[in-house]
């Protein structure tokens, strides 16, 4: 059954999308099969895999309408996901995204949409990564409600630790009601120049807050994940043996640890 895991941080610019792509394609490279779900309007996930949004006719949005309004017919559904173009499949986003938070009330059968949705997936992935939008609407709480595992990407900047309380507050009130069931994996520091007292105090502060063992592996600035993105290519392609095609394979093996391998 997959391991879903949603990378989620309200700060915007924190790694999500870098890091969902990156260890999507870093599982894919441990023979894992994935599923990449852009779940964000600005859909930098699928632009990031080489698709081009407005050229796509059935992406998240018209899956999230099905399930919203009829049962759910699985090869409608199929045709939704992006195969053989990168070693992980891809669920895409396009800007119609953001016009579901206003077409959807934000309560009741609405927030276990993408839940009901990869449902219908979970025998085929042994992980399901979900690239959520900077803000808390109704697509991130639906992330939050299908995903076991939380993935915090941050900057290690001083600002970077209130959005990171924000972020925990966040967990505990989807686990106090909606899902009981997802937990912390971990908070992922990203962009790092360990060479900084202030990166290195921010990470000793959240060992210390969060335990040891929340503390994902690093991931250092390499400007190689930044130049990736514009020419569609995951950094296993652009560049395989950079610091952050290298620091990206160190993550994806505590995931594999932490998700119980
Ligand atoms: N380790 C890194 N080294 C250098 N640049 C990075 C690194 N990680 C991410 N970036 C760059 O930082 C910027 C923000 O990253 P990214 O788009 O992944 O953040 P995000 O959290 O998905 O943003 P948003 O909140 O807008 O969805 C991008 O330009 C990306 O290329
Ligand atoms: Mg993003």
């Amino acid at each position: 059954m997959a391991t879903i895991i949603a990378l989620a941080n309200r700060k915007g610019g924190s790694g999500k999308t870098t890091s969902t792509i990156n260890l999507a394609a870093a599982l894919a490279r441990k023979a894992k099969r994935v599923l990449v779900v852009d779940a964000d309007s600005q859909a930098q996930a699928t632009i990031s895999c080489g698709i081009l949004p407005f050229q796509l006719s059935t992406s998240l949005y018209e899956l999230m309408h099905l399930a919203a309004d009829q049962p759910l017919v699985k090869a409608e559904l199929d045709t939704g996901i992006i195969r053989g173009n990168k070693p992980f499949d891809l669920l895409p986003a396009k800007a119609d995204l953001a016009a579901l938070e206003a077409e959807l009330t934000p309560a009741g059968n609405n927030q276990v949409l993408l839940k009901d949705l990869l449902l219908r997936w979970e025998n085929i992935y042994d992980y399901i990564l979900i690239d959520l939008p900077p803000a808390l609407g109704l697509i991130t709480v639906n992330g939050l409600i299908a995903a076991r595992w939380l993935i915090i990407p941050i900057e290690p900047t001083f600002l970077s630790m209130d959005g990171l309380a924000q972020m925990t507050g966040i967990l505990y009130k989807i686990n106090a009601g909606l899902n009981p069931d997802l937990s912390l994996m971990g908070i992922l520091p990203v962009k790092c120049d360990l060479r900084t007292n202030l990166a290195r105090s921010v990470i000793r502060e959240i060992r210390q807050n969060f335990g040891a063992d929340r503390l994902l592996p690093s991931v250092r600035h390499d400007i190689k994940l930044a130049e990736a993105p514009s020419f569609g290519k995951t950094i296993y392609e652009y560049a395989p043996s950079c610091r952050g095609a290298l620091d990206y394979q160190q993550v994806a093996a505590a995931i594999l640890t932490r998700g119980g391998e």
